[in-house]
């Protein structure tokens, strides 16, 4: 089975699953996709001696360039990872239930448009939340709106700040977004 990432920065998530899979018999990660020519998600592919693609809005948008190049490289499942771009109707359609994201909050509470990075944190502590968490989601034509495949939840505790939500959030993150693939990609019995 093989697996394609999106990311658009750091690739924290990008570099758990990318460990996770090299040591798998049956999937591996086939290539990392970013919008971003500068994010640190491509320093990691290259450690890991994976092919990259970065793309600019004119190609992801108005062409079916990365359509075409994830099914020549018959791809089973696209993992986004801190990609901060909507998703086009091509790809969508091109791999129906087989795109899905991450999202640092237990959705639909704190998702959408603008909710991204630091002001997710950002409004659950000025909301004075007791709990977040994080989504594993299939994605779909809008921002954190797909079905959701997995939640899992932390305290907030009096005098968390924005930077202690976060790494609680990526503490869960990291654990259990290999393991979701994984147990998607034995669901999947064929393209
Ligand atoms: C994660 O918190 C994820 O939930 C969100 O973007 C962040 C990406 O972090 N969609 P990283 O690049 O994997 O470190």
């Amino acid at each position: 089975k093989r697996i394609a990432i999106f990311a658009s920065g750091s690739g924290s998530n990008a570099q758990k699953i990318m460990e996770h899979f090299k040591k798998h018999a049956d999937a591996e990660v086939a290539i990392v996709l970013s919008n971003n020519p500068n994010s640190y998600v491509l320093q990691r592919a290259d450690n890991f001696e994976i092919p990259s693609h970065v793309f600019d809005r004119f190609e992801f948008y108005k062409t079916d360039n990365i359509v075409t190049l994830l099914k020549k490289m018959e791809i089973d499942i696209i993992v986004l990872a801190g990609f901060v771009w909507l998703i086009p109707e091509n790809l969508l359609k091109a791999f129906p239930n087989k795109i899905i994201n991450i999202h640092p909050a237990l959705l639909p509470k704190y998702g959408g448009k603008g909710m991204y990075g630091d002001n997710v944190h950002k409004a659950i502590l000025a909301n004075h939340e007791s709990e977040s968490g994080i989504t594993i989601h299939f994605v779909n034509e809008n921002f954190d709106d797909g079905e959701i495949i997995h939640q899992s939840r932390f305290k907030i505790e009096k005098g968390d700040d924005i930077e202690m939500i976060k790494f609680k959030g990526q503490q869960l993150e990291h654990l259990h977004y290999p393991k979701v693939v994984e147990s998607l990609l034995k669901k999947m019995k064929s393209l």
